[in-house]
């Protein structure tokens, strides 16, 4: 096998006292679209920054491109296109003059620079606002304007740090369009987001990091259900909800039952190991079943489950500055 774009070994980051990061090893291979995914305060944005080399590690090592962050940090900066979560965009600038001055600041020359403006203009949607001033750009647009710009000097290896936040549903799947096209050109993309779900059509493999260490790290498809499942559903009966839902609920197999919206939505009790139960529990006292349907058990269930169960060990830490 090649050598990977991204090898993590044992590496921690601490902030003074505070562990941000600790003992991290996570791969990723050539022509991965990798998904990051964290709670807030998880140590994302500090790996991300580490790997693009504007941290040092506090111990362990991370290799990029085959180069040590510590050891050849200029060799990975000119291969890399780092997004940070935050940018300073120039409102007074022009679309064009922002991406021109990236690219001067990475030796290009004029011609190649008119050349490479065009071409990440259109590849990102944004040609028909070449000569308009930044400010004059949506915050969909503004986002696409930063992905240019760290495509400007045409990367292999992407690190982007939440390029979808904020973003309504239409300017994320106008993300997550030019992010499959760079996958298509053969980039490797590291992507961070706390919503697993949005990386679960985009990505070939996950990794869920949980204060400061991968959890999981894989294909989407395989995350395993971590722990015992609880099972939850929705019931619709014929009529007499409100005496079904209180039938459910006194049932020593159920955890809760609720009506609401003409739904009864039920949990069972850990030990319960089978949804029919429920609808046992609704023949058995004489009402009508009009439809079982099982909820969760989906990917947003087992991340929780994957990271709670992380948390056991004590409190969870809040991060005072992470909070948005
Ligand atoms: N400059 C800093 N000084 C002190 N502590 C920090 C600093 N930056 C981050 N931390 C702490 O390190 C931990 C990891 O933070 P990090 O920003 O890497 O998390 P994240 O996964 O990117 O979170 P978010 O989803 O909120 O962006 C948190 O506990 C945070 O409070
Ligand atoms: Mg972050």
């Amino acid at each position: 096998m090649s050598t990977p774009v991204i090898e993590i070994k044992n590496l921690s980051k601490f902030y003074r006292t505070q562990k941000a990061v600790s003992g991290l090893n996570m791969t990723i291979e050539k022509g991965d679209l990798y998904g990051f995914v964290g709670a807030n305060g998880a140590g994302k944005t500090t790996t991300l920054k580490i790997l693009a080399t504007l941290l040092r590690p506090s111990s362990g090592e991370a290799s990029v491109l085959g180069h040590e962050v510590q050891i050849n940090p200029h060799e990975i900066r000119r291969r890399i296109g780092y997004m940070p979560d935050f940018f300073g965009v120039y409102q007074d600038m022009e679309t064009w003059e922002y991406l021109d001055f990236f690219g001067a600041a990475y030796r290009m020359t004029p011609t190649e620079r008119e050349r490479r403006v065009g071409d990440v203009l259109e590849l990102v949607g944004l040609s028909a606002k070449k000569d308009n001033l930044i400010g004059e750009l949506s915050r969909g647009m503004q986002q696409r304007l930063g992905l240019a710009r760290v495509l400007m000097h045409d990367p292999e290896l992407l690190l982007l740090d939440e390029p979808a936040s904020g973003l309504d549903p239409r300017a994320r799947l106008e993300i997550i369009a030019v992010l499959q096209e760079l996958q298509k050109m053969g980039k490797t993309i590291l992507i961070s987001s706390h919503i697993l779900s949005e990386l679960q059509q985009l990505c070939n493999k996950v990794g869920i990091i949980e204060r400061g260490k991968l959890v999981y790290s894989g294909p989407v498809a395989t995350i395993p259900s971590h722990g015992k499942k609880i099972l939850s559903g929705e019931i619709m009966v014929a009529d007499h909800a409100e005496e079904a839902t209180a039938a459910l609920k006194v049932d020593p197999r159920v955890e809760e039952a609720v009506f609401a919206d003409g739904l009864i939505r039920f949990k069972l009790k850990p030990e319960a190991d089978d949804l029919s139960i429920a609808a046992e529990i609704i023949v058995q006292r004489g009402f009508r079943l009009r439809m079982l349907r099982e909820v969760g058990g989906g990917l947003e269930d087992a991340f929780m489950r994957l990271t709670s169960a992380e948390l056991e060990g004590g409190p969870p830490v809040l991060p005072g500055k992470n909070e948005k």
